[in-house]
């Protein structure tokens, strides 16, 4: 099972397939890879979209890291089991083996088949080996190592700006020394940061990201932005900075900023994507952001709904999603301090996933007889065109609309760190109407200048705090009571819902989460297996959203997984999505002791055993958690996340 070009990386490891494998060129494409890859098949025209991005996060490039090593010295020394291609499972970062390896696997299989990167930072190694401290050049420099191999990949010296497309990066908490602790900019971070991405921030947006480490780019020519937000002015772990509430703050400044960038891209009739390192997660007790910026988020969230397309976001290490509810916005609340959550910390993935489980069951639910599938997108008739009833008229009403337009959603990549194992993923979008458009490679710097259409007043009121912050003279720390900002206009009401919402150009189709599955790498023909197969890629197809049969996402559209977590946090799952009981269990698992006893005494009986044997009965959510761990915990592992409630 191991790919012809990694024998060099992973002979000499006591790897079994060394010996037999080697005799298979790897240009040989075994028939499963092709079904595998048939979703990246086939290079766009040249000069033209193809409708699909990458979304890549927290490679955590170490070093240090050496094979061979004890996992429990972070794979820096003694003797151990750590992997050539890294330790699947662990705490360990990323050989650069790796790091290569996927940029390989880029290149392969992705050049020339995406329109834009998106890369959600954490570049750099964890501070976690008190024999190897951090240094800050050290950081800058795995940073450097990342950026340099995005151009190597994506360089086009016959473009204008030298990229075939462009790559969208920021900065996350390990991206930093002290990790988490950002300072307001410009900072020497900023400034360091300003020339390791010079090639991927646009150049008149260098002032600004420089100030505060956030930046927009075009990533197509006025039609669609990548907006790169700094998330370290909103983590509520970085105490050096107090949210978004007060003017002071350089979150506020943030907040202010990103208004007035979707005011105007609105006004030019484009959309956005939001990128960012840490996601705004707030289920059960956990906060990563500080709630004032998550109040400020939602909102813009919600008044932009016409706007904002889709945002990405990485720094979790599990695959999943959240919806921002706009009933949760409430904008005096926003302007208190948020109060800090010292648990959130140790509070383990799993407790927080049951979180978000039970918030999703809290969301209104659909009539009983109601299939989301009879949702028109243009009216409020079913799709055999009679008129709704009372009860989807007051369902509707609770949640939006038929766009579920009262909700937003954040979507969360794995990492390619191999906490489980590594990944990435590739969205589709809907490219009509966007045929011949001009393309970010073909347009030359000096275009992106078109954007400084001005704000008047606001735009003045924001560069008089900027001003005013370059002479020092700071505002009081969260005195003011009333929240002074500017609430954002709602769409207009002759807009049609966005493409977060209902199908239009741009809207997000689908997306194909890759992972490497690094234990049948390493141990896959130790028992002399057939090597027929030996040139199979590192990554391959985890699942699709576009043909899989569990999710069964007709597209990425806030409706869509809005349904899917009605799905998840069924406790009476409809008959679809019930665990198949009579055959074979669909994730295998051995019952405890008690569990065995009591399914001998009474098989259907009620109490104890039956309440957990409902818990394991919606497959949707049995299959959300496996995703969320990239499929590397076992049967009884999950069996232990579920029953966590
Ligand atoms: C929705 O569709 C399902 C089948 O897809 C049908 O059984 C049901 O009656 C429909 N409901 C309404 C309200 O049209
Ligand atoms: C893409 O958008 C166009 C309108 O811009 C729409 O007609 C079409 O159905 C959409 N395609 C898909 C696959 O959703
Ligand atoms: C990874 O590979 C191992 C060994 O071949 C296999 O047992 C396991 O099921 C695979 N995991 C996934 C998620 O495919």
């Amino acid at each position: 099972m191991i790919p012809n070009r990694l024998l060099p990386v992973l002979c000499g490891f006591g790897i079994a397939a060394c010996a037999s494998a080697s005799a298979v060129p790897f240009t040989e494409q075994g028939a499963e890879q092709q079904q595998i890859l048939r979703d990246v098949t086939g290079a766009q025209p040249p000069g033209q979209l193809s409708g699909r991005f990458l979304h890549i996060t927290d490679f955590h490039l170490d070093t240090y890291y050496k094979p061979g090593t004890a996992v429990e010295r972070v794979c820096h020394r003694d003797k151990g089991a750590a992997g050539p291609l890294g330790a699947q499972g662990t705490e360990c970062d990323s050989p650069e083996a790796l790091i290569d390896e996927t940029f390989r696997w880029i290149e392969d299989n992705l050049k020339g088949k995406i329109d834009f990167v998106l890369w959600t930072g954490d570049s750099a190694r964890h501070d976690n080996d008190e024999r190897k401290p951090r240094t800050a050049s050290e950081i800058i420099d795995l940073n450097e190592i990342l950026a340099t191999k995005f151009i190597d990949v994506f360089e086009d010296k016959e473009t204008p700006r030298g990229l075939s497309i462009p790559i969208i990066p920021t900065i996350g908490n390990n991206d930093i020394m002290p990790h988490n602790i950002f300072k307001e900019g410009p900072n020497r971070w900023t400034r360091r940061f300003t020339e390791v991405w010079a090639r991927f921030i646009p150049e008149h947006q260098r002032h600004t990201f420089e100030e505060g480490g956030w930046f927009l780019s075009e990533v197509i020519p006025n039609k669609l932005a990548a907006v790169s937000l700094n998330t370290m002015y909103f983590y509520e772990s970085n105490s050096a900075v107090d949210g978004c509430a007060a003017k002071s703050e350089p979150g506020y400044e943030h907040m202010e900023w990103l208004r007035i960038q979707l005011e105007l891209l609105r006004e030019r009739n484009m959309k956005a994507i939001l990128i960012g390192h840490v996601p705004p997660a707030r289920a059960g007790t956990k906060r990563n952001w500080d709630e004032s910026c998550w109040q400020k988020y939602t909102l813009f969230l919600n008044r932009f709904r016409d706007v904002v397309v889709g945002s990405v976001y990485g720094h979790m290490n599990i695959d999943h999603f959240m919806l921002q509810d706009s009933h949760d916005v409430d904008i005096l609340a926003a302007n208190e301090n948020a109060q800090d959550n010292p648990d959130f910390l140790v509070q383990s993935r799993s407790t927080y996933l049951n979180s978000l489980r039970e918030n999703w069951a809290e969301m209104p639910s659909p009539p009983a007889d109601m299939s989301f599938d009879n949702w028109s997108d243009s009216e409020l008739v079913d799709a055999a065109g009679g008129a709704l009833g009372k009860k989807e008229r007051r369902f509707f009403d609770k949640i939006g609309g038929p766009w579920a337009e009262r909700y937003s959603v954040s979507l969360v990549s794995p990492s390619v760190v191999p906490n489980y194992f590594p990944t990435l993923r590739v969205i589709e979008y809907n490219t009509t109407g966007l045929e011949g458009v001009p393309l970010w490679a073909d347009s030359p710097y000096s275009d992106d200048s078109v954007e400084s259409v001005t704000l008047d007043d606001e735009s003045d009121e924001l560069d008089e705090q900027v001003q005013k912050k370059k002479k020092g003279k700071k505002g009081k720390k969260g005195k003011k009571k009333k929240p002074h900002f500017k609430v954002p206009e709602h769409p207009s009401p002759t807009a049609p819902p966005g493409p977060a919402y209902s199908h239009q150009t741009m809207t997000w189709l689908s997306c194909a989460q890759y992972f490497a599955n690094l234990t049948s790498l390493y141990g896959g023909t130790s028992e002399g297996e057939d090597t027929a197969a030996s040139n199979i890629n590192l990554y391959t197809i985890e699942y699709d959203t576009r043909t899989d049969k569990i999710y069964k996402m007709k597209d990425l559209t806030v409706r869509s997984y809005f349904e899917l977590a009605k799905r998840i946090s069924n406790r009476n799952p409809r008959k679809s999505d019930i665990l198949p009981q009579d055959t074979e269990p669909f994730f295998p698992s051995t019952p405890t002791k008690e569990e065995s006893t009591q399914e001998d005494a009474a098989p259907l009986a009620g109490g104890k055993k039956n309440r957990n044997r409902k818990k394991h009965k919606n497959r949707v959510w049995r299959t959300f958690l496996n995703r969320a761990f990239v499929g590397y915990l076992s049967g009884d592992e999950l069996d232990e996340v579920e029953s966590e409630n």
